[in-house]
């Protein structure tokens, strides 16, 4: 293509003929798509070539005119791949209006033949659901990146005991790894959930028209296989105005999010000076142009603001779907900008967080004296009593009892002498309260899923077999993908649209 192939004449419109007049210069403007579905480009491309070879098959198409065709799809999608700046001078009122005009420009009449028999409609949907097969199996390779982080980072603190706490107030204590592998948990069901989103999204659509499905008799299996999907769908009516896939990717995002700020919250929390947990590193701080001692936790703060607008995608395309009619409305545009923009904000909350996470350096000190605060021994002194034979609920008591005792003392519960808690319950022995240390206190949570050494060695062991084989699985479906160039030219794309151009 020499130069941009669209304009705003009528005769170059998908559908002019029936019209007398020119669309108010507003309106067309309002109804326009091409500024952000042009992201959708390598994977219209990836279904005009699939549909091309489709039409051949039921005698629409000759062998020459779809060898003719595709040459000129391929000089669409390598012209996209050295620079997608060309789309910038397009008039185009869509994604499918380009294709269409770049091919009728190169090959004359020839190009209005690849539309016989379909529609926008279930393009539009075909390649939506392409998008969202490749961003979720993007992120889950981020998240796979993220996991791996933490799971270091809960390696090389092995051993570092911390204040676990509900209600925000000092609970029990338990590793810092503990508590880092309960986020990994976290984040490994949103691979599930991404997993999840991409299998809604894994059906293909074309041969459904524009509602009605196709008078040609073409192979809908067919081109489902050419495009790497595993299904085609069931009810044309509902392949064109379906968008569940897109709330179910926009529900993962959401659920990614809420993790990412929870995790957030954590951090920032950790990083004040009354916690002091954890030290911010330089690299993911900000500072203040007025208070010269100011290092603001300004990454994860930005994290978990962020989730705002995730949130809001979803609950965005919700409300567009709740009152559609059956089949595909105008409303169903609505669906890709906000998709997009929540993915590449989530993409970027990722990578963030994993720099954040490898570079914070954790304060031993702090974190083991706060671990080390007798009054998180308290369960541990009524289990002492219960395996004395007494009913928890007076153990909880009697032990009630010895803290009131140490306030009034005003001394730590630990250092009563025997006499005092002797004279509280006569079960207490010479080893009671020599036995109540932080390392003992873990130790004793030796059940899967606790956070006794050996149980968080054991979890962290099949957290990493978990990444492995998640690693592994990306690997290969990445592999197979590697033939369709849609995937490379759409992360060459995504930086155009994610100005929101
Ligand atoms: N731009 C439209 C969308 O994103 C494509 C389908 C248009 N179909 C139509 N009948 N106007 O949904």
């Amino acid at each position: 293509m020499t130069d941009s192939p669209t304009s705003n004449r009528k005769d170059d419109r998908l559908w002019g003929g029936r019209f007398e007049r020119e669309p108010d210069k507003a309106f067309d403007a309002f109804q326009r798509s091409f500024s952000f579905d042009r992201r959708l480009l390598p994977y219209e491309l990836a279904v005009d070539r699939a549909w091309a070879r489709a039409l051949q098959k039921v005698g629409i198409l000759t062998e020459v005119e779809v060898h003719d065709t595709i040459k000129a799809l391929e000089a669409i999608a390598s012209e996209l791949d050295d620079d997608p700046t060309f789309l910038d001078g397009s008039t185009a009122e869509d994604v499918h209006h380009f294709v269409e005009s770049a091919l009728v420009h190169d090959l004359g009449a020839l190009g209005w033949k690849l539309h016989t028999g379909r529609s926008r409609n279930e393009l539009v949907a075909t390649d939506f659901r392409l998008f969202v097969m490749d961003a979720a199996a993007s992120l889950q390779q981020q998240i796979t990146k993220f996991l791996t982080v933490i799971l270091e980072q809960a390696n090389a603190n092995f051993g570092l005991p911390m204040a676990g706490m509900t209600h925000m107030q000092h609970a029990q204590p338990i590793l810092l790894s503990h508590f880092l592998l309960a986020h990994v948990e976290a984040f490994s069901r949103d691979v599930t959930r991404l997993q999840h989103a991409a299998e809604s999204a894994d059906a293909c659509p074309m041969g459904s028209g524009a509602l009605a499905g196709n008078s040609f008799g073409i192979d809908r299996e067919g081109i489902a296989r050419d495009l790497g999907f595993s299904r085609i769908t069931a009810n044309s009516l509902d392949a064109v105005g379906d968008r569940d896939f897109a709330l179910d990717y926009l529900f993962a995002l959401s659920g990614i999010a809420t993790h990412l700020s929870r995790l957030a919250e954590d951090f920032v929390i950790f990083a004040s000076q009354e916690f002091a947990y954890v030290i911010l590193p330089d690299e993911y701080a900000t500072g203040s142009s007025l208070m010269p001692q100011k290092k603001n936790p300004d990454s994860w703060e930005l994290i978990r603001g962020k989730t705002g607008r995730i949130h809001g995608a979803l609950l965005g395309l919700l409300t567009t779907m709740k009152g559609l009619p059956t089949s595909y409305q105008r409303d169903l545009q609505e669906d890709k900008e906000a998709l997009f923009a929540a993915h590449d904000q989530i993409a970027a909350m990722l990578a963030i967080a994993t720099g954040a996470v490898a570079t914070t350096k954790f304060n031993g000190d702090r974190l083991r004296a706060a671990a080390s605060n007798p009054v998180l021994f308290a369960t541990e002194g009524a289990d002492y009593l219960v395996h004395r034979g007494l009913p928890f609920r007076q153990a909880h008591d009697i032990i009630g009892k010895v803290l009131r005792e140490a306030e009034r003392q005003n001394k730590p519960w630990t250092q009563l002498s025997l006499e005092d808690v002797q004279k509280i319950s006569p079960l207490f022995e010479k080893d009671f309260l020599s036995g109540l240390n932080v390392e003992k206190a873990i130790a004793t949570k030796s059940v899967p899923g606790g956070t006794a050494a050996d149980s968080v060695k054991l979890a962290i062991a099949a957290l990493q077999e978990r990444i492995n084989m998640l690693h592994s699985s990306l690997q290969s479906r990445l592999q197979v993908k590697s033939g369709s160039e849609a995937q490379t030219s759409e992360a060459k794309l995504k930086v155009k649209t994610q100005t929101g151009e």
